[in-house]
């Protein structure tokens, strides 16, 4: 009986600190007075209720590619001075922000807080490239009266997009959004020429060169851990071994996993290539310096991009001392042993020190948020 309440007791407990790492509400965003440009704007992060404004020392296209990253603007197209989107009226919060560039948000990046010399005029801003799209240029050999270009996908009769040339243009982008699996394929454009009046097509031209679109598709990993049998949940002896697993679907050529230790004191990472659906990552003897929190992370490198999922939930461990006279034998007779009153108090303290020392530092919570998991879908052009 007393077992079971303790059982619900540490229950309640894991939950309540769970949901201190739970991210149900950004904490980065773009501001713009454009309305409708979502994708560019001064990069304004949340403290507690309130926004700011991150300082533009220090920042550099890495840091301004997780904010795209982040907010599903695709890449980078610029990273102006945010004084160009207008003045902000928070505080200045943070300052040389350092992204190694895995990131998937922006406050898993080294930063200090601002020590008042930034002002509103060096706030950082970044021009995203806008969700995942890719942009065909086609071009005319030289300038026809009235023309329509028109992108085929290889294998399909009718044209995937067509756009008019402004007069005299020989240049059009013809643009593929909202990009899906079905996309990947080879694609190539033509163009046909009208009479004057515009309407019925008096010729086609041949087909341009075929370019392949190779579409990735990325879901967030699962992580998992395994060790000696006798050890609590969430717990690892010191000096026993534990694995740490990650694993996502589908897989893609020249892979690799991730996995990020986050400490109180900083960030550890390791990396094994991600030859089968789930690799492990070994740890043969645990120290203290093991302990924290396990994220996972996928990322394909391709020749000209690089593709990374989302982190995976943050796993907590903790290292726990080999304790001979605290057998788990002994544990249950001692359990069994005790009134029930004396068994209430003892499990309000034991939960008391259990919430205390799971709850970190706030600097843990910052770092470690669960983000939602997602799936991506990320182009990359052959
Ligand atoms: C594009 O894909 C087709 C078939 O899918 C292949 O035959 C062709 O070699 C590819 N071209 C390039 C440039 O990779
Ligand atoms: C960890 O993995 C290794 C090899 O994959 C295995 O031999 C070992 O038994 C595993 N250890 C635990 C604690 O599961």
């Amino acid at each position: 009986m007393s077992r079971i309440l303790l059982g619900l007791v540490m229950l309640g407990c894991t939950v309540a600190v769970e949901d201190v790492h739970a991210c149900d509400d950004p904490i980065t965003r773009l501001v713009n007075e454009k309305p409708g440009e979502r994708c560019s704007g001064r990069v304004e992060v949340r403290h507690g209720h309130q926004w700011g404004t991150v300082c533009q020392r220090g920042w550099d296209p890495e840091d301004a590619a997780v904010v795209c990253r982040e907010l599903d603007c695709g890449f980078v197209l610029d990273i102006p001075g945010g004084a160009r989107f207008g003045r902000a009226g928070g505080e200045v919060l943070w300052r040389n922000v350092k992204c190694s560039g895995d990131e998937f948000a922006l406050d898993l990046c080294e930063r200090f807080l601002n020590d008042d010399v930034c002002t509103h005029s060096e706030d950082a801003g970044v021009e995203c490239t806008g969700g995942e799209a890719v942009h065909f240029k086609c071009t005319a050999p030289y300038w026809q009266s009235i023309i329509d270009f028109h992108l085929y996908k290889r294998g399909v009769d009718t044209p995937l997009v067509t756009q008019r040339a402004d007069p005299r243009q020989m240049t059009v982008d013809l643009t593929l959004s909202d990009l899906e699996i079905s996309h990947q394929g080879s694609y190539s454009c033509l163009y046909s020429i009208h009479n004057k009046l515009g309407n019925s097509p008096s010729g086609y031209s041949p087909h341009s060169n075929f370019i392949n679109i190779t579409v990735l598709e990325i879901h967030t990993p699962q992580i998992w851990y395994n060790t000696s049998p006798e050890a609590r949940p969430g717990w690892v002896t010191r000096g026993h071994s534990f694995n740490v697993t990650c694993s996502t679907q589908p897989q893609y050529p020249g892979a690799s996993f991730q996995l990020r230790l986050i400490k109180p004191n900083g960030t550890v990472r390791h990396s094994l290539p991600a030859l089968t659906p789930s690799v492990t990552f070994t740890f043969s003897n645990a120290q203290s310096n093991n302990e924290g929190y396990y994220c996972c992370l996928y990322k394909v490198q391709t020749g000209e991009r690089n593709f990374i999922s989302r982190e995976s939930q943050p796993l907590p461990i903790s290292i726990r001392e080999v304790d001979p006279v605290m057998s788990p034998v002994v544990i249950s007779l001692l359990v069994s042993g005790l009134t029930f009153v004396l068994a209430t108090c003892a499990i309000l303290i034991v939960a008391k020190v259990y919430c205390n020392r799971v709850s970190k530092p706030t600097e843990l919570e910052r770092e470690s948020r669960t983000c939602v998991d997602n799936t991506y879908i990320a182009l990359t052009v052959k």
